[in-house]
């Protein structure tokens, strides 16, 4: 799809996602969080949901989970504009508990939409909810995060071969010394395989 049409197609995606009300979740929220970044990215990172800073922002990963992840990323020599960020959930669930599967269930539709636009060869998921999500996706069993972290999962989207890359959540590894070492592990092999797919 042209550089154009994807533009204008992401953004009929962001509008709706800001009228949206298929949940109980628009009551509390600030803003919406779509998520940001290249519409033709070296890859896209799902997080979970939005938490008090991006909820306030309306953008994704911008509290201190966000800057970890940023610094993890220039630790591998890519910045945030290299790729886009989102979540599961485009709105914050109250005390950032976690997304319950009837949100999962109404919210997935955009995510769905938006990968489907991008196309992305490289999908790395943060934590637990979006690891489940894209691997059951695929056809994987998913028996928990730290069981799948760090491997490559291939699975065929939209007629292309996609790999799929789970890994810590970053707000984890905030307080984890050893997750945080995981989590820079796991972007090394996310470098590599770009290099290996001839992306970098
Ligand atoms: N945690 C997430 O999962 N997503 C964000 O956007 C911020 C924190």
């Amino acid at each position: 799809m042209p550089e154009d049409s994807r533009i204008e197609a992401m953004r009929l995606i962001v509008e709706e996602i800001r009228n949206c009300r298929k949940c109980g979740l628009w009551k509390g929220r600030r803003n919406t969080v779509p998520g940001e970044g290249s519409l033709s990215p070296l890859a896209v990172f799902i997080g979970e949901a939005p938490g008090y800073w991006e909820d306030v922002k309306g953008r994704p990963f911008v509290g201190a989970a966000g800057r970890l992840l940023e610094e993890t990323l220039l630790g591998v020599g890519l910045s945030r504009e290299d790729v886009y960020i989102t979540n599961i959930l485009k709105c914050r669930p109250p005390g950032n508990r976690d997304p319950r599967p009837e949100e999962v269930k109404a919210c997935t539709p955009f995510l769905d939409r938006q990968l489907e636009l991008m196309r992305p060869e490289v999908i790395v998921t943060l934590g637990r909810h979006s690891a489940m999500y894209m691997l059951s996706k695929a056809g994987y069993m998913v028996s928990g995060i730290t069981a799948v972290r760090g491997k490559i999962y291939r699975a065929r989207f939209w007629g292309t071969e996609v790999h799929i890359l789970p890994t810590f959540h970053p707000a984890a590894a905030l307080y984890n010394v050893r997750l945080k070492e995981y989590l820079e592990r796991d972007f090394r092999l996310l470098r590599e395989e770009l290099e290996r797919l001839g992306l970098i």
